[in-house]
């Protein structure tokens, strides 16, 4: 059985305390709430990871994660994060190819390949973002394009590997607009992610890749799009940073 994930990405957002703020918060509200079968991933700015992860302490069903990893093991890279690094200290998952670094910072599908594999090969678990821009959903090219960046950046991998993988569908229309996919978008293309990743490691494989949406959910549209048979939960950043917020998103399966 595949796993439910609501993943909160802060993006570059919180000072230290409120990071500290918001993690007791989401830590004692989902214990509180007996939050059952849904893992949650807080993945804050890097100097948070090690304060953030102590709060979180061992609580079970909440994760670190980080929001990028370099693709060079390790060395005279100024400013770079390894994964070696960020496995030191804990980190269980870690977001590649965020259409922000895919835009911002010249991010390819080759290069997201290679971190995707420093990253398993350091015991780390990709959270790999996909998602088409307004101009190629307009012209209807949508399930191809994103099927591309799939097969460019993970169908190397072994099917051991792939299965350590999570695909997050973004559309990058989405993300920060308030204009949010519908449910059946979404669902339409979990479903092509998933019938492409069935033709490339085969159905178990496919049935077992937990699919989350990303792009201006919150706690009003979250229950829809969750109910939909092949969106495993989401990836989450504005809502992410307002702790109740993000917890009835956590509680909309
Ligand atoms: O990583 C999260 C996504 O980019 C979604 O961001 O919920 O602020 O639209 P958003």
């Amino acid at each position: 059985m595949r796993k439910k994930i609501v993943a909160g990405n802060w993006k570059m957002n919180m000072t230290f305390d409120e990071g500290q703020k918001l993690t007791s918060e989401i830590v004692n509200m989902y214990k509180d709430e007996n939050v059952k079968d849904v893992i949650a991933i807080l993945n804050p700015p890097f100097p948070h990871i090690f304060p953030v992860k102590k709060l979180i302490g061992d609580v079970e069903g909440i994760s670190i994660g980080a929001q990028n990893c370099s693709d060079k093991e390790a060395g005279a890279y100024t400013g770079e994060v390894s994964a070696k690094i960020l496995a030191s200290f804990g980190v269980e998952y870690v977001i590649i190819g965020h259409s922000e670094r895919r835009e911002y910072f010249n991010e390819d599908n080759d290069l997201l390949a290679i971190k995707v594999k420093e990253a398993l090969a350091n015991g780390l678990k990709p959270i790999f973002c996909c998602g088409e821009s307004l101009d190629i959903r307009t012209a209807g090219t949508h399930e191809p394009n994103v099927k591309f960046q799939l097969t460019q950046s993970l169908f190397d991998l072994s099917p051991e590997d792939f299965s350590k993988i999570v695909i997050a569908y973004e559309p990058i229309w989405a993300i920060g607009t308030g204009k949010t996919a519908s449910a059946d978008e979404a669902q339409e293309m979990h479903l092509a992610l998933r019938r492409h990743i069935s033709s490339k490691y085969g159905k178990d494989i496919a049935a077992n890749t937990s699919i989350l949406y990303g792009g201006s959910c919150n706690p009003k549209n979250a229950q829809e799009i969750f109910s939909k048979p092949d969106v495993d939960g989401g990836l989450i950043g504005g809502a992410s940073l307002k702790s109740r917020d993000f917890m009835d998103i956590i509680k909309s399966f």
